[in-house]
């Protein structure tokens, strides 16, 4: 809670921005993690663009607007713009991935019980097609246990290993970068779904180690609906290959008389065909919006309301599944009480949206804190609570 006047004048600033979101006052919106809300001048940005691509009859796929949007998410990785695809989700980004890898019949892949969906059904059906075994671990809050039960499942014939970076279910940070090493110890390929991370925690591949990274603009990044991209280590981009190809996935010629083409050398194979380039107009847009703001800023301020809903919730019993400094994602749950019950309840009487988590039988609650969220919002939230739990 702000405590002097330098706190006030910091609030008064978040209180601003909160301004520049379309989002609607009747409500009190904990779901960045599913969807991000776009603030104003990114829709802004989003609509002239379109406006002008319509008026110029033109689809503004320039090669200007790709390096300046790939150069802002390479900043954000720390990688190079080569080794970015723009893609439409982190799933698609997954997709690309487990159909580009290449298997032999019995091979396994190891992924945990807290994946989403969209890191579950590519490596599912995967594995069904290409007679794959997966092996899955629970994630422990205990990181050197994680990694014990990730070395116990790893045979001869592990030859992936898929996790998030931060766990959709509980809002744990996984230690992704001891995972990095052991899979580089053991060759294997390492994949890691960043839906959670990006936007919401510091974010480096190459400290990771991993070879391939997806995640989504419109998550914490708060950009467009239907944006994503895709990290491919630059000597990984033959190993994952590119299956759906077109329309810029190539650079020179290709020819159906004699089958020669050339893919593009960089992750730019993976793009093909006609997209909404306001689209990534936008999402250009949204990352030089947070890039003003500064991301520093945006996380200290968002763990500091995280915390403070944190502590609310251990004020009324909430069993919390996060550990702390996760970022700003809380998962919590009352013992003997069905998610969906709070979850139906906080929405239909309060208009607090949360997400149940039933990711792992976790039977809880999820809360994702993002700026657009206030102290006052995070008393509300409790005060709903109690009074839920005083119903039953
Ligand atoms: C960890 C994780 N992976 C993947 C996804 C899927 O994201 P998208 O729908 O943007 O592909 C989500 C969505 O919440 C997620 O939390």
């Amino acid at each position: 809670m702000p405590e002097n006047k330098k706190d006030d004048a910091i609030q008064e600033m978040w209180i601003n921005l909160r301004n520049q979101f379309p989002l609607r006052r009747d409500r009190i919106y904990l779901n960045t993690s599913t969807i991000g809300i776009t603030p104003v001048p990114v829709l802004d940005s989003i609509h002239s663009h379109m406006k002008h691509c319509e008026e110029i009859g033109d689809i503004g796929h320039s090669n200007e607007l790709w390096q300046s949007v790939k150069s802002g998410i390479s900043l954000l990785l720390n990688c190079d713009i080569r080794e970015i695809a723009l893609t439409r989700n982190t799933t698609e980004g997954t997709n690309i991935v487990c159909n580009g890898l290449t298997f032999n019949a019995k091979d396994e892949i190891i992924t945990s019980t807290h994946e989403h969906v969209g890191n579950t059904l590519p490596w599912l059906v995967r594995a069904k097609m290409a007679g794959l075994k997966i092996q899955t671990f629970e994630p422990s809050q205990n990181d050197d246990e994680t990694l014990n039960r990730i070395i116990n499942l790893i045979s001869p014939r592990t030859r992936v290993i898929s996790l998030p970076h931060v766990s959709c279910a509980s809002g744990q940070i996984l230690p992704v970068e001891s995972v990095g090493c052991l899979a580089r110890d053991h060759d294997i390929f390492y994949y890691v779904d960043g839906a959670q991370a990006v936007g919401n925690i510091p974010v480096d591949v190459k400290s990771i180690g991993c070879h391939s990274y997806s995640a989504s603009g419109h998550k914490w990044l708060c950009g467009p609906n239907g944006t994503g991209f895709l990290y491919v280590q630059e000597d990984m981009l033959d190993t994952v290959q590119a299956h759906h190809v077109g329309a810029y996935s190539n650079t020179g010629d290709f020819n159906l008389n004699n089958g020669t083409m050339s893919l593009s050398e960089t992750a730019q194979r993976y793009e093909y065909g006609t997209i909404n380039t306001s689209l990534i107009y936008g999402l250009k847009t949204a990352i030089d919006f947070w890039s003003k703001i500064n991301h520093k800023k945006i996380w200290k301020q968002n763990s500091t309301l995280t915390r403070f809903l944190r502590q609310g919730l251990l004020d009324i019993d909430a069993e919390i599944l996060t550990p702390p400094e996760s970022g700003s994602i809380i998962t919590f749950r009352f013992p003997n009480i069905d998610y969906q019950h709070i979850q139906q309840r906080l929405w239909k009487t309060y208009r607090i949206r949360l997400r149940g988590i039933y990711e792992g039988d976790l039977n809880a609650l999820r809360a994702s804190i993002h700026i657009y969220n206030s102290y006052d919002e995070m008393k509300e939230v409790i005060t709903a609570l109690q009074n839920t739990l005083a119903e039953d």
